[in-house]
């Protein structure tokens, strides 16, 4: 496990293009998997957990090249994927997990998932109590609390009428994937203002969706007997772009551009929650790529103002949650969380790790059972922290440790590499300085 020492400049000032955006990446190669013929992705983001999922579809029997300029993936069709040889290991990635087991729920064949010591503890119920209704048979072993792994016997399916009790885009999209093999129709209830990529891609290849925004329910009822290959390219990563957009509003003389940022209405709660905050985000040349929006953001250093953050906000923003943290401690007045219980159970527990951790950088959070309360302005002090094995904590950390009034050692910065592999490059050539 690797650490970082944040020796802080109080700024950040130029321009990067962040990587490509996780969802689609993941989406993307599970849907050229599934396609006839090959697909050229350019732009896919080769962070450690969508490389899972490249390697989970070799397992299944899937040729991906991985070239200098764009991953090639050559689908073997819905009826082509192959019983892998070997449980299907997803690293630290829910994505790949709760996404591969809808997919899988309705082969022809059996696969066990598991995944790292976080991913084997965090709640997969929610994906297997639907599929369930839908036919399918998914068994838990358990070892221990940090070894589980889960068995699919693929079943005949059945289409299902179902009310999500949170609004997750991986539990609609793992019942959407699973639809493909299913006799009858899937209507999804309450999936509202989760990221819709999924149904994105899907309408891309042809296949049409009904939705009821007023209903907020989603139909899916006329399966594709194949789905066409295409080429692709993904945009940069919001959810990315999120720690430099809060970097480069804070100090006195930040002003950073970030080029090619996915800007998909699903995705922009943050820009909205820096918006309320008083902040001005210049969006320049907006455009289309693949099938999605995009533009490039610049921001400077202002004064921001706190903001309550709340219902329908929460899953359009909730990766970015953490490094709002940072923007809230530096606003005047009290920020408020609320409605985001699900961060109890992301990659670490960010309500609480987000409290310790800032806490030791003398930023006094106050957690609640579902978010947190910030009182800003607040300093942030020089002084020794940790990831909880969670890459946006990480990010965060270096965040904040750029405007500390002191040196801030991060342990264990590894996860980083899931999501943002070029991360430190880009601290670095932002202007921000560390010793690894
Ligand atoms: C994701 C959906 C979100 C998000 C995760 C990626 C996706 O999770 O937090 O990082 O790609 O569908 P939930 O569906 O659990 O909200």
């Amino acid at each position: 496990m690797s650490d970082i020492y944040i020796k802080p400049t109080g700024s950040f000032q130029g321009e990067i293009t962040v990587p490509g955006d996780k969802s689609i990446s993941h989406r993307a190669i599970m849907f050229s998997a599934l396609a006839q013929g090959t697909s050229h992705l350019k732009g896919l983001l080769l962070g450690e957990d969508v490389l899972s999922t490249i390697e989970c579809f070799r397992q299944l029997g899937v040729s991906i090249e991985i070239g200098k300029s764009q991953v090639m993936v050559h689908g073997v069709g819905l009826q082509g994927l192959k019983a892998p040889a070997k449980p299907l290991y997803c690293g630290n990635s829910g994505t790949t997990f709760r996404l591969l087991m809808g997919l899988l729920a309705g082969q022809a064949f059996t696969t066990y998932l598991t995944g790292d010591e976080s991913l084997n503890q965090r709640p997969m119920g929610r994906v297997i109590e639907p599929l369930s209704q839908m036919g399918a048979q998914i068994e838990e072993m358990r070892a221990s609390p940090k070894e589980r792994v889960i068995k699919i016997i693929g079943k005949p399916l059945r289409g299902i009428d179902y009310t999500m009790p949170i609004a997750s885009a991986q539990v609609k999209s793992a019942l959407l994937l699973a639809g493909l093999w299913a006799q009858g129709e899937i209507k999804i209830r309450g999936g509202g203002s989760s990221r819709d990529h999924t149904e994105v891609m899907l309408q891309g290849k042809g296949v049409s969706l009904k939705k009821d925004p007023q209903q907020n329910l989603l139909i899916f009822s006329q399966k594709p007997s194949s789905l066409p290959a295409q080429d692709l390219e993904i945009p940069g990563d919001i959810s990315s772009a999120a720690f430099f957009l809060v970097g480069g509003l804070l100090g006195t003389q930040s002003k950073v551009m970030i080029k090619n940022v996915g800007i998909n209405p699903t995705r922009t709660g943050i820009l909205e929650a820096l918006e309320a905050m008083g902040a001005f985000i210049h969006q320049k040349d907006l455009r289309q790529v693949g099938g999605e929006k995009v533009a490039d953001l610049e921001v400077k250093s202002q004064s921001l103002k706190a903001t309550l953050i709340e219902g329908d906000l929460i899953p359009r923003l909730v990766d970015e949650i953490p490094i709002l943290s940072v923007a809230a401690a530096q606003a005047e007045g009290l920020s408020e969380v609320r409605d985001a219980a699900e961060l109890r159970v992301k990659e670490s527990d960010r309500i609480a790790s987000t409290e310790e951790e800032l806490g030791k950088l003398q930023v006094f959070v106050q957690s609640k059972e579902d978010g947190w309360k910030i009182k800003g302005p607040q300093a942030f002090k020089g002084g020794q922290v940790q990831s909880h094995g969670d890459h946006r904590l990480a990010m965060t950390l270096a965040i904040a440790g750029n405007f500390a009034s002191a040196p801030v050692k991060i342990q264990n910065i590894d996860p980083v590499a899931t999501s943002y592999p070029q991360f430190w490059e880009h601290f670095k050539s932002l202007g921000g300085q560390y010793q690894k």
